[in-house]
């Protein structure tokens, strides 16, 4: 695991987008996984402000989700679905048919589930997965616990995890969906290169446990020790509790090595 200690959000933004925009340069089809939350959109802006300045065509760039709320009505505006439209695609231009995602709508969400994981797999996998990391630890919805073999399918939210979301529902909790659709840990690991981002003081416990405890699957973002092409990239407060850190700062620093290339 490469970790990356950066000044801030920003910079991590800009660094992650530059792999990605790397990525669709020597690969213009690339399937890009995006995670939803606030941490990411840093990288979709430096990644389309690089778009509009020309610096990478998208022509043929292909988007998929890693989670998705179950039981918002089609279309509801916090629906990962139309975060990631609004977040990914309008603004980097990619057309309709570019972006896939399970359906949180589906009566059968089971059959919804494993019809994503075919859908990855008939894509050709995903070439890049930005994740970011709950405060419990989580990866995409893989709450504490999850198998860190499971497939997509249907979990349900702790009441950590709904209480962080409730500022996309108005701060009121009782609309946060207390079920959601997840790619699986081991989709996740199936993905070429995992990108994972934290920022901010609230992230510190997750990322140390993350990136210096055991692999467990109490939490979950450890798995990523199991993949043989992770990176870590933490600003200077989510890497405060890392003991590491001198280390880190020491290797990677400047040593973009990890960019996929
Ligand atoms: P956040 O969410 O970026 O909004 O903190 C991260 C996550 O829950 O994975």
């Amino acid at each position: 695991m490469e970790v990356v200690i950066v000044p801030d959000a920003k910079a991590g933004g800009e660094l992650i987008a530059e792999s990605i925009a790397a990525l669709w340069r020597r690969k213009p089809d690339a399937l890009l996984g995006v995670a939803t939350g606030s941490t990411p959109l840093p990288i979709y802006d430096a990644l389309t402000a690089k778009v509009a300045a020309g610096a990478v065509d998208v022509s043929r760039a292909r988007v998929c989700q890693l989670d998705e709320y179950v039981g918002l009505p089609v279309g509801h505006p916090e629906s990962y679905r139309a975060t990631v439209i609004r977040q990914v695609v309008e603004p980097l231009g990619l057309g309709a048919d570019s972006f896939i995602g399970p359906d949180g709508s589906a009566a059968d969400v089971q059959a919804a589930c494993e019809a994503y994981d075919r859908a990855l797999s008939s894509a050709g996998g995903v070439d890049l997965q930005i994740l970011g990391i709950g405060t419990d630890g989580h990866i995409g919805f893989n709450e504490p616990c999850s198998s860190l073999a499971s497939r997509t399918r249907i979990k349900t939210l702790t009441e950590q995890t709904r209480v962080d979301n409730a500022r996309f529902f108005d701060d009121d909790i009782e609309q946060v969906p207390h079920h959601v659709i997840t790619q699986g840990i081991g989709t996740i690991l199936e993905a070429r290169h995992l990108v994972l981002l934290a920022t901010g003081e609230g992230k510190a416990e997750a990322v140390a446990a993350t990136v210096e405890g055991p692999v467990a699957s109490v939490v979950p973002a450890s798995a990523l020790q199991l993949h043989p092409h992770a990176t870590v990239v933490v600003d200077e407060a989510a890497a405060s509790k890392l003991k590491l850190a001198h280390y880190f700062r020491h290797t990677y620093a400047n040593k973009p090595t990890w960019q996929g290339l």
